[in-house]
């Protein structure tokens, strides 16, 4: 990655401080989005990974990840699959559920929308914990589809997000932009 693209989307992602709780510093992309020069250059670099990696999906992981998967999926030439919070897909769904800081989470994708010898490139905004990332995996594994990596716009590098993905990743690339 060059350092112009990451200086380009550093330069639009705004740090909020106390939100959405005392003491969090939330990374806010929504200037990024409303910029055509570096939401274009993120798609691009996104969809290079997916092309270097040869995915042949993208699964973005709800909400952020929607935003940023689905052009570069366009852009690459491949589809796109969402995994959503528990209750929103209409159709035959696996799930898995992961543990918060108070709490559980769970996530769903649809049953049948990956195959056999897919291989995917799960792509989302912010890597921070790594729990949801971890439980997209282990989703996609189940839909029995391969990893071919996982791309994010930022990894929280304090947070142990890397090393709780390793052995889902099993070998499988990580991209921080
Ligand atoms: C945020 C972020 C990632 C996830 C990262 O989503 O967009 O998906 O948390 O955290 P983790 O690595 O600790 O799992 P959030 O749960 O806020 O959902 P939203 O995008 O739908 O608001």
């Amino acid at each position: 990655v060059g350092h112009s693209l990451q200086d380009l989307l550093l330069a639009r992602i705004v740090d909020v401080p106390d939100y959405p709780k005392p003491g969090v510093t939330f990374k806010d992309i929504t200037p990024l989005l409303a910029d055509a020069e570096a939401f274009g250059a993120l798609t691009e670099a996104l969809a290079g990974l997916c092309r270097r990696h040869r995915a042949d999906k993208v699964v973005g992981l709800e909400a952020r990840g929607f935003i940023l998967g689905a052009p570069a999926a366009v852009r690459a030439g491949i589809g796109f699959v969402p995994v959503r919070k528990a209750g929103k897909l209409p159709g035959a769904t696996l799930g898995e559920s992961y543990a918060l800081e108070y709490g559980t989470a769970e996530i769903e994708i649809h049953a049948g929308a990956l195959r056999p010898g897919d291989r995917v490139l799960v792509i989302d905004d912010v890597l921070a914990t790594g729990g949801t990332a971890e439980a997209s995996l282990k989703l996609v594994r189940r839909a029995g589809a391969e990893v071919a990596g996982v791309a994010v716009l930022m990894e929280l590098g304090f947070l142990p997000g890397r090393k709780r993905l390793e052995a889902a990743l099993d070998g499988a690339p990580l991209d921080a932009l």
